[in-house]
């Protein structure tokens, strides 16, 4: 095992676990939209290699679906839609401002 320091000031990762209806899940709110464009906005902005945006599995609060965590700075956004991407955004550029 080789143990390193992460390579990136942050990551984002946003739960697209997808049950299919069966119970609340964070896809049925459109997270993997949501991914595609975080994804998208950070190729824009010239942060890839900087910020990583990656799947993630079920983040333990499902109800409170949409999730998108970013880590290491423990901040969770829940209940997301597509109008508080902008905010997201906001919050990184508060993080690569540091
Ligand atoms: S399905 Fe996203 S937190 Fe559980």
């Amino acid at each position: 095992m080789i143990e390193n320091q992460s390579p990136y000031i942050c990551h984002l990762f946003v739960c697209t676990n997808n049950r299919g209806g069966e119970r609340t899940s964070c896809a049925d709110g459109g997270s993997p939209a949501f991914k595609a464009a975080i994804k998208q906005e950070i190729a824009d902005r010239g942060w890839k290699g900087r910020v990583r945006v990656s799947e993630a599995g079920c983040l333990g609060l499902c109800e409170k679906g949409p999730n998108i965590i970013i880590y290491p700075h423990k901040i969770w956004f829940s209940a997301v839609t597509a109008n508080d991407l902008p905010e997201i955004f906001q919050t990184l550029e508060d993080i690569m401002g540091k």
